[in-house]
């Protein structure tokens, strides 16, 4: 069984959408450990609740130390996977250097539209009529690694930032545990940007 290392800095409803796909059997993992920059996360009593071991690690200071810190800590929890989970930082080479093509990260836009933060007022901001999210592996872009899964929500016309973010949500908590899981069975290969799924 393969072993999950967290990453979040608030809320954590996609870490408890994974939490409850392995405790409903769907995924085959343990999540070892979560790593927050944030002491008031409430993914923190989540982590709790689940009896999850969990480390804050504070992020003033050196990126360069703060990145090999949480990659030591991931290596010292033996994880093979590191899921970032509405982690609000740009991961640095220490980290994903560690981990090559062993990060993922969720992101509430259709990429390679709404880069960064605040993507979903973003996508009301032009006028998008069709908005969503992705999973991709992490690189040392601003949400530019290869892209494991998408899907697509409509927008509204009467939709506001809040409105649309619950729609785009729901698919986050559904397209997150199935890529974690199908990672997990071997059946994602990564050539360039190109990340191709076995049936
Ligand atoms: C999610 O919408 C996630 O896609 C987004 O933050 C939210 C975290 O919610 N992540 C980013 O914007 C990363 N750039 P959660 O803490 O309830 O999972």
């Amino acid at each position: 069984m393969i072993k999950i290392g967290v990453l979040a800095s608030g809320r954590g409803s996609n870490f408890q959408s994974i939490i409850d796909s392995i405790d409903s059997g769907a995924i085959d993992a343990k999540v070892a450990c979560l790593i927050t920059d944030n002491p008031a996360a409430y993914a923190i009593e989540r982590a709790k609740l689940h009896n999850i071991p969990h480390v804050y690690i504070n992020p003033a200071g050196s990126k360069d130390i703060f990145y090999k810190t949480i990659a030591g800590e991931l290596i010292a929890c033996g994880v093979e996977l590191v899921v970032l989970a509405g982690f609000m930082r740009v991961v640095k080479k220490p980290l994903i250097e560690a981990f090559p093509m062993r990060i993922m990260n969720i992101h509430p836009a259709l990429l390679p539209s709404f880069k960064g933060l605040h993507a979903q007022r973003q996508a009301l901001e032009y006028g998008v009529k069709i908005a969503g999210c992705t999973v991709h592996f992490v690189d040392e872009g601003v949400d530019t690694g290869p892209i494991i899964l998408q899907e697509a929500v409509p927008v509204l016309s009467d939709d506001t930032e809040e409105s649309l973010s619950a729609r785009i949500l729901e698919c986050e908590h559904r397209i997150y545990p199935r890529a974690i899981k199908l990672y997990i069975e071997g059946k994602l290969s990564v050539t360039g940007n190109t990340v191709r799924i076995e049936d």
